[in-house]
């Protein structure tokens, strides 16, 4: 998992630049133990580095950096921002803006903080999270971040963030040669997102959509209307997500189960990946060495959903999944159901199946996905942390619209202004 990874290959660093100071002859002084636990103790300014040293770390210290965000409606999106930023430097602090800011200034987030902070916990690239970070960096919460939390490096995305006196939000930062810029992920937004489930709301229930028509046009117009329909051919959809292969490949840890693991197999459709999905994923990790997540491809979820789901696509909703720090490989286009030939391909020792999900009533129908695993006795029903589906993140979305509305007209503006004067950056 990322943590341990991140927190391995820190300690791997440490030991060449050790080693390195030794060979060159140059005496260190260097506290004992790797990673969070040297941090505060150790000086900013660490000894010089001999000349030419191909490290880039110049300090004795592993290189912090801080990025800041909403994190409502979490998506792969914010979790590649994520991934750049981390990979700026050793440690990711991640800052989560609080309920009550964002009510100020946009209006009312559909996930409260707790859940927020549950889903950026949740990301592999993550190393620690500051909850009720303001909304738009100040000078005292920057000085804090250098002085309490260590930061070296602030991130932000090439995507202009401009405070209500029209000054850059980042200005300071810069100044002090403290920022650091990643690239925004193309494909997309919060505001995507939720006009995909205002049409599926819309569509489901046409005789109750009159107040809906004109909220569903502002978010799925949010940019300008050529990007309409990316792909999917039902008209339904606003994404411009292009998936590539290197975007699997930079989500996957890449590596398989040791020879002896306990492989433990959950599936399902994990579509608007929320805190119930990260907290099911964490038990059902905790009962193996190895988490595999089958992810239904979009027509079996379409078949046993309904035709407006799943709201992202087989693409998407794996990637979300493959950023959760609890998983360690995702089958993208899982089938329905487990056959002996899954259990032995994969070498299943466990499958698990929460007890809040969209359809419970396996047991009862037909034709039980589940049914070779509970014949094989390797099937248990875990407890489900939270009461939280899709279902209900859509309902938080539609109850609230005439708040979104206004939202969205904000947001709107900016985004056709991003996309107007959007150019090549390089970096992914
Ligand atoms: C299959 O899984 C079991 C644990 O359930 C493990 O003991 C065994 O070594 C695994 N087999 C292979 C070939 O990895």
């Amino acid at each position: 998992m990322g943590l341990e990874d991140g927190n391995s290959e820190n300690a791997r660093s440490w030991a060449r630049f050790l080693a390195t100071c030794l060979v060159g002859g140059v005496v260190v002084a260097v506290g004992v133990g790797f990673g969070v636990s040297l941090l505060g103790s150790q000086e900013r300014h660490g000894p010089q580095l001999p000349l030419g040293f191909p490290w880039r770390r110049k300090k004795n210290r592993p290189v912090r950096v801080y990025m800041d965000g909403c994190f409502d409606m979490m998506h792969y999106g914010h979790c590649n921002a994520l991934r750049q930023a981390r990979a700026l430097g050793d440690q990711l602090v991640v800052g989560v803006v609080s309920d009550a800011e964002i009510i100020v200034n946009k209006g009312p987030p559909v996930t409260p903080l707790d859940e927020r902070m549950i889903m950026v916990n949740a990301v592999k690239w993550v190393d620690e999270v500051i909850p009720d970070a303001p909304y738009a960096i100040t000078e005292e919460f920057m000085k804090k971040l250098f002085d309490e939390y260590n930061i070296d490096y602030i991130i932000h995305g090439d995507d202009p963030c401009v405070l209500p006196d029209g000054t850059d939000a980042y200005a300071l930062a810069k100044k002090a040669g403290r920022y650091k810029q990643i690239k925004r992920t193309e494909g997309v937004s919060s505001t995507d997102i939720v006009g995909r489930m205002l049409l599926c709301v819309r569509e489901r229930s046409v005789s109750e959509n009159q107040h809906h028509s004109s909220l569903q046009r502002q978010f799925s117009h949010g940019h300008s209307q050529k990007f309409e329909d990316g792909g999917s051919g039902s008209g339904t959809r606003v994404s411009h997500f292009l998936p590539t292969s290197r975007r699997i490949v930079q989500f996957s840890n890449g590596k398989g189960p040791q020879s002896d693991a306990r492989i433990v197999y959950i599936d399902g459709a994990f579509d608007l990946f929320h805190a119930g999905h990260v907290e099911i994923l964490r038990i059902a990790r905790e009962l193996g060495d190895f988490l595999l997540v089958g992810i239904h491809t979009d027509q079996t979820v379409s078949a046993h959903r309904g035709a407006h789901r799943p709201i992202m696509n087989l693409h998407e909703r794996s990637l979300s999944v493959l950023a959760c720090r609890h998983v360690d490989e995702v089958i993208i286009g899982a089938p329905w159901e487990i056959s002996k030939d899954v259990i032995t391909t994969f070498n299943i020792s466990l499958v698990v199946h929460g007890t809040v999900a969209e359809n419970n009533n396996f047991q009862k129908e037909q034709g039980n996905p589940y049914e070779v695993p509970i014949s094989m006795g390797i099937f248990k029903v875990l407890d489900s942390p939270l009461d939280i589906t899709t279902s209900t993140i859509i309902r938080r979305i539609v109850s609230n619209h005439e708040a979104y509305q206004i939202r969205n007209e904000k947001k709107a503006a900016s985004e056709k202004k991003y996309y107007e004067g959007k150019s090549y950056v390089t970096g992914d």
